[in-house]
């Protein structure tokens, strides 16, 4: 008997434990390589590629990261002496044999996070998995020595018996048509790498990931900083992983369902969390994060061989600071701080901060000219009886600021905004042995730059998270019962920006629906299915991406992409952001370039 591990966090109400069994029927004869679907990262022949790490990852849950030295190697130096664009690319890519959990990982550079991940769960025979990252966007930190920090915290005993082989490379690639990073413009740069990006994480050494861990509502972690006088724009990205009681944040109940039923054991606080940035303990950015499902979540037979969408690479925020740089450019530490509304333990959360510099001078001025980030209270409707009942969860809110930044590059006013909304609908039915939730999250966002005569640079992003689960436990007797699921999963995301050389424009939409059912004894799955379906649709100025891909049991059912396809849409006409009427610009969109 073969068997495999699984995660069942959703039926909090009937099992205490998450660790299950499966009962596989056959043994796959070789390894089965996991994959997240998503675009290509492009790359070409002109390439130097370094090996960073290659590390058995055993038992290393609460011990110190593994590290290794990273040095610029020669091709790379060459190519930056010429400043000439490089893409810069990172590749994990791990072989596990056995059982083994999945196991949330994060891999740092100088203390700044370039990737959280999460294992694919191993079989018997084995399997590979590779992800490929596009990290230009950290340039800055290939130029010099860095310390390379992986934690992922694995544990190895006689029945977990998986160990995660690992190498961590970089490549980069000096083809001028793949830089997507625009290093030859002249400043003030909005599209190329930051000049310096500085971690807001844990400092090495210590015994865990550099991720502060936020364990409850009132946790508030954070660390003092201080940054170039220099500093003309600044942008803080958040990366996000939430665990244990709270890995379904989503699905959790009010309280009030949890101790009206004597329900023990059950995460509760509801199903709305907020990640909030604070500077000087004030909040200057939020983020409500993708409902990432990882590789053991809600009926692991789901994500094998096809893993959710966000799993290997799970996404980052941004959050633009530059209208508050004024209070920070006094070369004075200060504090960034994160929080999670209603958390329960555990959350991880860092960043890196990252900063355009003024090579032309030693200091900038600036000025907060706005800030709004009004409280709210997500409401709740409850309506239940017993152990059934239906709970609607809803929120929105608004973050905005204004400022401006005085450096050589002209004074320049940016304006950051963020619209956010929230709807979740649970449903208990069948004695509370059912649930469905059906959640949406958008996040409208952006970023408006101009100086006195003219708009420089315009961003803004349209995303949208649509989740529905469905679990149903069904045939309880005894120590046995089965039961069913139902996933649908979506990531989809628009991005237009403008600046005086051009304009993009990408729309993203990632759907997966899935289906699967398992019989459980006790510990023991003693039989079950998963099938997924996902369709990815990238079209962009840059070229576009489409798949079309299921997957069922560990066998592909079909799997049809292509690499270009139609024309995108052609969007002409700065009326598109939302928020251009409130800015107040003058001159058009294409402001003429500067004389
Ligand atoms: C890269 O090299 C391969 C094999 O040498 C060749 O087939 C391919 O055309 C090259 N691609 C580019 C973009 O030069
Ligand atoms: C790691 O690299 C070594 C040496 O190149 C190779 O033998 C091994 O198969 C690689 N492992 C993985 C998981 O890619
Ligand atoms: C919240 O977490 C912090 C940090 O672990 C801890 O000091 C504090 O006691 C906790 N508060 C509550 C109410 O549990
Ligand atoms: C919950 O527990 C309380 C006190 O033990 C008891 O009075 C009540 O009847 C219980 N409710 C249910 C639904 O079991
Ligand atoms: C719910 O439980 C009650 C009492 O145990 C039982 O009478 C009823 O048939 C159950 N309903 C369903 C839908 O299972
Ligand atoms: C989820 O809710 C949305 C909006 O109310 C609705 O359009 C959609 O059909 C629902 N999905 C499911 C699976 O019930
Ligand atoms: C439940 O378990 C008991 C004791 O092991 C057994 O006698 C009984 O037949 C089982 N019932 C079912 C429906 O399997
Ligand atoms: C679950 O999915 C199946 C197959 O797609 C469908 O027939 C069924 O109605 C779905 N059930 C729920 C509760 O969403
Ligand atoms: C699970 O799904 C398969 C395929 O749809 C079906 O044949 C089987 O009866 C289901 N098993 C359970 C326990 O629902
Ligand atoms: C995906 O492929 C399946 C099987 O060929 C097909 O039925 C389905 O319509 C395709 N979906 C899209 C969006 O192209
Ligand atoms: C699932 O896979 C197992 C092992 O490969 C096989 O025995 C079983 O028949 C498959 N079930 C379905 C419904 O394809």
């Amino acid at each position: 008997l073969l068997l495999l591990l699984l995660h069942l966090h959703l039926h909090k109400l009937k099992l205490s434990t998450s660790e299950l069994h499966l009962r596989s029927p056959k043994a796959a004869p070789s390894p089965t390589t996991f994959f997240e679907v998503t675009r290509p990262v492009p790359s070409s022949n002109s390439s130097c590629s370094l090996l960073l790490l290659q590390h058995d990852f055993a038992s290393t849950y609460s011990k110190p990261p593994a590290t290794a030295s990273y040095a610029p190697p020669r091709c790379l130096r060459r190519h930056l002496r010429r400043r000439s664009p490089v893409r810069a690319v990172l590749e994990w890519s791990a072989a596990c044999r056995g059982r083994q959990f999945d196991r949330i990982f994060g891999v740092w550079l100088g203390g700044v996070e370039l990737l959280r991940s999460c294992t694919a769960e191993p079989r018997p025979a084995g399997i590979l998995w590779t992800v490929r990252k596009d990290v230009t966007k950290y340039s800055s930190l290939f130029a010099s020595p860095q310390t390379l920090a992986v934690y992922l915290g694995n544990l190895v005993d006689s029945t977990y018996t998986g160990i995660y082989h690992v190498n961590v490379s970089l490549h980069f690639y000096f083809d001028s048509a793949l830089a997507g990073a625009s290093s030859h413009r002249r400043p003030p740069a909005f599209t190329s790498p930051a000049d310096l990006v500085l971690p807001i994480s844990r400092n090495l050494p210590l015994d865990d990931g550099l991720w502060f861990p936020i364990q409850n509502s009132t946790d508030v972690q954070s660390k003092h900083l201080a940054i170039p006088r220099n500093a003309y724009r600044a942008v803080v990205e958040v990366y996000i992983s939430f665990h244990q009681d709270d890995e379904f944040w989503y699905t959790n109940p009010p309280d009030s369902y949890i101790s009206a039923n004597n329900f023990t054991g059950v995460p509760g606080n509801g199903a709305f969390r907020e990640v909030t940035v604070r500077l000087d303990g004030e909040v200057v950015g939020a983020v409500w994060p993708f409902t990432v499902i990882y590789t053991g979540g809600i009926n692991p037979l789901l994500w094998r061989p096809i893993t959710g969408i966000g799993s290997f690479d799970l996404p980052s925020y941004d959050i633009e600071i530059t209208p508050f740089l004024g209070k920070i450019l006094d070369g004075q530490p200060h504090e960034f701080g994160f929080g999670v509304t209603d958390a329960l333990d555990v959350w991880y959360v860092d960043a890196n901060l990252h900063l355009w510099l003024d090579s032309q001078s030693s200091y900038s001025v600036g000025n907060l000219i706005k800030h709004e980030a009004p409280d709210f209270t997500p409401t709740v409707v409850s309506q239940f009886k017993g152990p059934d009942g239906k709970f609607m969860t809803s929120a929105n809110r608004r973050i905005s600021s204004t400022g401006w930044v005085k450096s050589s590059y002209g004074k320049i006013t940016t304006h950051f905004f963020q619209r956010l909304n929230y709807e979740n609908l649970m449903v208990f039915a069948a004695n509370g042995s059912s649930q469905a939730v059906n959640q949406t999250i958008d996040s409208n966002y952006g970023t408006f730059t101009k100086n006195p005569s003219s708009v420089l640079y315009s961003e803004e992003v349209f995303q949208t998270f649509p989740l529905y689960v469905y679990t149903g436990n069904t045939d309880q007797t005894n120590d046995t019962y089965s039961t069913v699921v139902n996933v649908s999963l979506e990531f989809d995301e628009k991005r237009i920006s403008g600046e005086r050389f051009g304009f993009s424009f990408s729309n993203l939409r990632n759907l997966q629906t899935a289906e699967g059912n398992m019989t459980v004894k006790g510990n023991l799955v003693t039989s079950g299915i998963g099938s997924t379906q996902q369709v990815y649709r990238y079209e962009s100025t840059d070229g576009c991406y489409f798949r079309n891909v299921s997957s069922s049991n560990y066998t592909i059912l079909f799997d049809e992409s292509e690499k270009s396809c139609t024309e995108s849409a052609s969007v002409s006409s700065g009326n598109f952001f939302t928020e251009w009427s409130t800015f107040p610009a003058r001159g058009t969109y294409y402001a003429s370039e500067e004389n």
